[in-house]
């Protein structure tokens, strides 16, 4: 079987971020076709186009994550019915300079959520459209608007809800299909 390997990008740089958690119990459900390299955005500077000519450091090591993987999962939180700034931050830094995004052509999922009931739904459209426009094939279904996040991990950040574990197990199934279907 074929493997490979996923850049799962976070869209919070809370230490007890719901969306880092998600991300963790992704990886910890070992799906036998994907791996995973979670990257966290805490240490990526703003775009700025006048630094394009000498990159910073940080944006070159986000561009080549994103540029090694074979896929790309984001995991959001939705902030003001929209994508957290950080995680517009890291769109915005992947995909230039202009004809060289590091996103172009990847398969995408996204795993919206929120401890409110909608999941995070205006964040996951939002993070769509740019998608769309990066050229960014997106897995359809299942869609994944986790809502109720709140109770979903104990102390030690373990996922101990039942039905979210059962969601991303057949989720990470639908994903691994897609990311082989897009690179045959
Ligand atoms: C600036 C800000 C805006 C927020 N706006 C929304 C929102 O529009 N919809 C929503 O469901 N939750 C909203 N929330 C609550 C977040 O869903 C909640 O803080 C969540 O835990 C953040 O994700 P994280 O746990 O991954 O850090 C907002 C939180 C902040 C700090």
């Amino acid at each position: 079987m074929a493997t490979y390997s996923v850049a799962v990008i976070v869209g919070s740089l809370r230490k007890e971020s719901f969306s880092l958690k998600i991300a963790k119990a992704l990886e910890k459900l070992a799906h036998p076709s994907l791996t995973f390299d979670i990257v966290t955005l805490g240490g990526l500077s703003f775009y700025n186009q006048d630094l394009e000519a000498t990159p910073p450091a940080d944006w070159v090591a986000f561009r080549d994550r994103v540029r090694k993987a074979d896929a790309v999962l984001f995991v959001t939180p939705e902030y003001n019915r929209s994508v957290p700034g950080v995680l517009k931050n890291a769109i915005d830094v992947g995909s230039r300079p202009y004809g060289k995004s590091a996103f172009d052509g990847k398969p995408a999922g996204i795993i919206s959520n929120s401890p409110g009931a909608i999941g995070a739904f205006g964040a996951n459209h939002h993070l769509r459209q740019s998608l769309t426009f990066l050229n960014m094939p997106i897995l359809q279904q299942p869609e994944a608007y986790i809502g109720g996040i709140g109770d979903a991990f104990d102390d030690k950040g373990d996922l101990v809800k039942d039905s979210l574990r059962e969601f991303l197990t057949k989720y990470l199934a639908a994903f691994a299909a897609w990311v082989a279907q897009q690179k045959k």
